[in-house]
């Protein structure tokens, strides 16, 4: 693979958006990272070139069977004018076990990181100011055959967009209203629940559909067998704090092996709060309310980094958490991460590139 990567630049830049209605996901920059991949030949052709529409045949595999992967990360200008990464790397090795499983060609993770750091550095005017707001970086791949036959493709595309973003539930740091999901299931273990692939998300959207309609945020999946216990929140990890004790999910197969969950076991373990990943079932979590000590809940992902749980509706019966506010440990755990990802916290794990 070459890893010279072609400049191709637009002739008018945009406007940039309003960075007090940035949202999340709306806006794109001027350009985009692609590189191709051709059976025999390897990934080939790295290229930065104006963002914008792509031409592909209606027949491209990735249409039809979904052979897709994705990733998310972000990039933040510091108060001393550095560019900072948070653990890009972790996110190019996942790109990697996500590929494997969906047998797409593995990309050299380092190779991953000098696209991202490139196309950041070429695109550093769009990094937006404001508190809690960044450059939300979108690797994927996709299968590019014309081809209608169930079978790994023999080409792909790698491409990374950017996106400045704000928050991305429109409650921010406040905490979510969630229905816990006993009908639908959004992964199984032998499945796809630890990737990131674009299936899961399209599997996940009647559940959050009707879990809106009914006045919620997103919902509380439960395992895909029984039915019982606890594996993620909406399209995070999840996190409870019972009785001092942090409880999460353990990674069994079904669950994704989240960058900001693996950074909350790391924090809370250097702070000397207990932690533990292990099986959780929603009784016990009821359980717990009922005896006065489930103290805090929280949601953990790149996009929205910390999103305290308020209230869960589990079966009819709804409790509410921390009375419905921001729990201290969340708030905490959430203004270190983002201290460190803006450069406003010392960075004692070198989970920050430059
Ligand atoms: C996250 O970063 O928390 C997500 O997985 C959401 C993303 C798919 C927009």
């Amino acid at each position: 693979m070459s890893s010279q990567i072609a400049i191709q630049k637009v002739s008018q830049p945009k406007p940039k958006p309003n960075q007090a209605e940035l949202g999340f996901g709306h806006f794109f920059t001027d350009h985009m990272f692609i590189m191709d991949y051709t059976a025999g030949q390897g990934w080939h052709d790295p290229r930065i070139v104006p963002y914008g529409p792509i031409e592909v045949e209606p027949s491209v595999m990735v249409f039809h069977y979904g052979q897709a992967t994705f990733e998310g990360l972000k990039a933040y200008n510091t108060v001393d004018g550095r560019i900072l990464l948070f653990r890009p790397y972790a996110n190019a090795e996942r790109l990697n076990v996500s590929n494997e499983r969906l047998c797409i060609p593995p990309i050299d993770p380092n190779f991953t990181v000098e696209a991202i750091k490139s196309l950041v550095e070429f695109e550093k005017n769009w990094i937006p100011a404001g508190e809690g707001n960044s450059l939300y970086i979108r690797p994927f791949v996709i299968a590019t055959d014309p081809y209608l036959g169930v079978k790994p493709a023999d080409t792909y595309k790698f491409f990374i967009v950017l996106s400045p973003v704000g928050a991305y539930y429109p409650e921010g740091i406040n905490p979510v209203k969630i229905y816990v999901e006993s009908n639908y299931v959004r992964a199984v273990k032998g499945g796809l629940g630890f990737t990131k692939t674009a299936g899961n998300y399209a599997a996940s959207l009647k559940a959050q559909e009707e879990a809106k309609e009914k006045g919620f945020t997103q919902v509380l999946w439960l395992d895909g067998i029984e039915k019982k216990y606890i594996e993620e929140v909406g399209t995070m990890n999840v996190f409870f704090k019972i009785d001092g004790e942090v409880v999460t999910p353990s990674l069994e197969g079904s669950i994704l092996a989240g960058i900001t969950r693996d950074s909350t076991i790391k924090l809370l373990k250097s702070w000397n709060v207990p932690v533990n990943e292990r099986r959780i079932s929603i009784e016990e979590l009821y359980v717990a309310h009922d005896q006065g000590k489930l103290e805090e809940a929280f949601g953990t992902g790149t996009a929205a980094v910390i999103s305290p749980i308020g209230e869960l509706n589990y079966n009819g019966r709804t409790i509410s958490i921390n009375g419905g506010k921001t729990g201290d440990l969340s708030s905490k755990i959430y203004h270190t991460i983002t201290g460190i990802q803006n450069g406003s916290v010392a960075d004692t794990f070198n989970w920050t590139v430059e």
